[in-house]
């Protein structure tokens, strides 16, 4: 379902929700200025070469197809080498309008081209692309990306019959649904959380407009003492006097049109505060300027900018304290908190917490796959080889849970049944850097020859 065919009735929504941040929000890459760097000895330059913007990292250059983020912060680059997705390690960064390393990067010893896109990522920032199931980072021929833009149906849903039949009521508008379901829309990609954790057998994708998140997927946040520790605007937003005192009145669409992004900002956000605080004592004009200050830059981590807590200025914020721990956003049915808590600490490495909550719980390959690395890193190689091999079995062709399986086997000892695993794991995912790093283990006199053998793989 294209854009387009909401043109014909809607056109100056369709118009003006193509400038947008979000109708813009993964593009082909144009060229910016030119920039270089060095990390570690390691020298980095941007350039463009026959209208084509490069990205150079020691001796090796990659060409990005794609780049994610409308630019508003900054953008991230994706390079393709046959059907898989690499993330570049060099992003434009929008508020110093510089180049420099990709979020993540600067803290680690090397800089490469080897960081997979994964579905999720494009999952947020595109209308659709096509993921093929069960790996990393490998997209289906063709045209992986058909709508580069996060397009109308991402908040509307299915338009099939409102097409045929123009009117209201016939296709989901997110201010008319219920409250949970309402802020679901947005959560959707606004939220992210420490992890997500979907439902058995479910995928982010799999999340529609009029759904509630949690009948798909649970988003889990970090806990301090005061409560969440915020990071998000929903999260933030969560805390504001605002939203304590309007209830479920307030929510992004109080303040934000998705269709447009406002020509005097200041002028448009007053009209949307004095529309609940009408009685508020005059003593200023830019409402937001005052209560909702920004922070100064912080670099490509997907943090609010804009403060969402409306708080008033200089008062005392309350201090967040060390994290404890991960709640719920919104808990899943019953039956799932135990099985979706215990994988949201497994997500974030908390392995003992994590077992503690999942050993009770009925197995699916997910918890099967959590339950076989937490086996694996307290050196239970058989305990792990059983339960990775139900979870290999319960979806063979998952190029993760076949390494899993492959890492477990070698931990037992079965050196050759881990070679047939990892080999079934780059037979699904041709350029799964940790298979070959697995095959060197598990073949140590042939290391070199595993190496060379995904460089390769890596040019072509
Ligand atoms: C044939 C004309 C036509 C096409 C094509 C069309 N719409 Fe509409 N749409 C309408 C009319 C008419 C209304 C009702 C307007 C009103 O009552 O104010 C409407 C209303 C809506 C509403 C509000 C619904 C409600 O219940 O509040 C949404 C959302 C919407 N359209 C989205 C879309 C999207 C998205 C597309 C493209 C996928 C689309 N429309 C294509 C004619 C159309
Ligand atoms: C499919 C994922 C997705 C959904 C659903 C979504 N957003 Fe966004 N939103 C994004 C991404 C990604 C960006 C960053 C776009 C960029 O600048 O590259 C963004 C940016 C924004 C911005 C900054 C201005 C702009 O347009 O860039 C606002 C405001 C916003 N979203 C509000 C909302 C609201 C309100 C909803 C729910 C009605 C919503 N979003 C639903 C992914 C989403
Ligand atoms: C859970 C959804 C989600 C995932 C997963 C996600 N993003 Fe984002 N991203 C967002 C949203 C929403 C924004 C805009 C507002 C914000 O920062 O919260 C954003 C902002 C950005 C921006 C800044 C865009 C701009 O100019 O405003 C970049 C660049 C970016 N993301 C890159 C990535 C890359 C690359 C990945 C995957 C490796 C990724 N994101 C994964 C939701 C997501
Ligand atoms: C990021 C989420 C988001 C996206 C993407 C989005 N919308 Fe909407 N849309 C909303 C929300 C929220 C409302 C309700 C606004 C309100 O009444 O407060 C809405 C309302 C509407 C309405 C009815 C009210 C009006 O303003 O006339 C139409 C028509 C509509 N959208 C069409 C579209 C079309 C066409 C597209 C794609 C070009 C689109 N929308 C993309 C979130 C979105
Ligand atoms: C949906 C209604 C609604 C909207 C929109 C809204 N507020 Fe509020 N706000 C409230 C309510 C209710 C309270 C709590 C009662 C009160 O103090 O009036 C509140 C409280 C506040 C407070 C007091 C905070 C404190 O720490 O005591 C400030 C400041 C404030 N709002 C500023 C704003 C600004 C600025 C905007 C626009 C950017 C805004 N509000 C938008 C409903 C709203
Ligand atoms: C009370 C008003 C208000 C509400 C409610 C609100 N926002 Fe905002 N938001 C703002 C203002 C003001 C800005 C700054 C815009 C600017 O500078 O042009 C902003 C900016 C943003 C941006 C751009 C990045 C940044 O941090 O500056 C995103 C993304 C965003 N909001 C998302 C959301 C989401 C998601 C929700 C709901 C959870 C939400 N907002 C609710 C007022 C609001
Ligand atoms: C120049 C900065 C500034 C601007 C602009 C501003 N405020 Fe305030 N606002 C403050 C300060 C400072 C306080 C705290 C006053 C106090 O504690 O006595 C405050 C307090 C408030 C309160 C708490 C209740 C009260 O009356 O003390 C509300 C609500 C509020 N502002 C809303 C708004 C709205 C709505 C706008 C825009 C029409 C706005 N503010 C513009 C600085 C500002």
């Amino acid at each position: 379902m294209a854009i387009a065919s909401c043109a014909p009735c809607h056109e100056a929504i369709v118009r003006s929700y193509a400038a947008t941040g979000m109708g813009r929000s993964v593009s082909r890459p144009t060229e910016e200025a030119r920039g270089k760097g060095k990390h570690s000895g390691q020298e980095w330059e941007v350039a463009s070469k026959a209208g084509k913007l490069t990205h150079r990292v020691g001796g090796e250059t990659r060409s990005p197809e794609w780049a994610v983020g409308s630019g508003h912060e900054g953008k991230s680059y994706i390079w393709r080498v046959g059907d898989s997705f690499f993330q570049s390690p060099l992003a434009w960064y929008s508020r110093r309008g510089a180049w420099d390393l990709s979020p993540g990067y600067a803290a680690g010893a090397t800089i490469d081209f080897l960081r997979p896109i994964t579905a999720d990522c494009l999952g947020c920032h595109t209308g659709e692309s096509r993921a093929v199931k069960g790996t990393l980072n490998r997209y289906e021929g063709g045209d992986p990306i058909p709508v580069p833009g996060i397009h109308c149906a991402r908040c509307h849903g299915n338009a099939e019959a409102h097409i045929r039949d123009g009117r209201r009521g016939n296709i989901v508008n997110p201010a008319r649904l219920a409250a949970r379901e309402r802020d679901s829309v947005c959560e959707q990609c606004h939220l992210s959380g420490a992890t997500r954790v979907p439902l058995p057998g479910k995928s982010f994708g799999d999340f529609r407009p009029g759904m509630a998140l949690e009948q798909v997927f649970s988003v889990y946040l970090p806990v301090a003492e005061s409560g969440f520790k915020v990071v998000s605007h929903a999260e933030q937003l969560a805390q504001s006097a605002c939203a304590k005192g309007a209830g479920e009145k307030l929510w992004c669409g109080s303040c934000h049109d998705a269709h447009r992004e406002p020509a005097e900002a200041g002028r448009w956000f007053r009209e949307r505060c004095v529309g609940c605080h009408a009685q508020t004592r005059p003593h200023g004009d830019d409402c937001a300027g005052c209560h909702m200050p920004r922070t100064s830059a912080r670099d490509g981590g997907h943090t609010a900018f804009t403060d969402h807590r409306i708080r008033k200025p200089g008062g005392a914020v309350a201090k967040e304290g060390p994290v404890k721990g991960l709640r719920a956003w919104r808990e899943p049915a019953l039956e799932w908190r135990a099985r979706g808590l215990g994988l949201a600490y497994a997500g974030v490495g908390e392995l003992e917490r994590a077992y503690g909550l999942l050993r009770g719980v009925a197995e699916d390959g997910e918890v099967q796959s959590a339950l076989g690395l937490i086996f694996l890193r307290s050196g239970k190689g058989a305990e792990a080889v059983a339960v990775l091999e139900r979870a290999a079995k319960a979806e063979p062709g998952n190029s993760t849970r076949r390494l899993n399986l492959a890492a477990a086997l070698l931990a037992a000892g079965q050196r050759g049944r881990a070679a047939e695993e990892a080999r079934q794991a780059m037979a699904i995912e041709p350029r799964m850097q940790d298979a070959y790093v697995l095959m060197a283990e598990i073949e140590p006199g042939r290391a070199a020859y595993w190496r060379e053998r995904f460089e390769g793989l890596m040019r072509k």
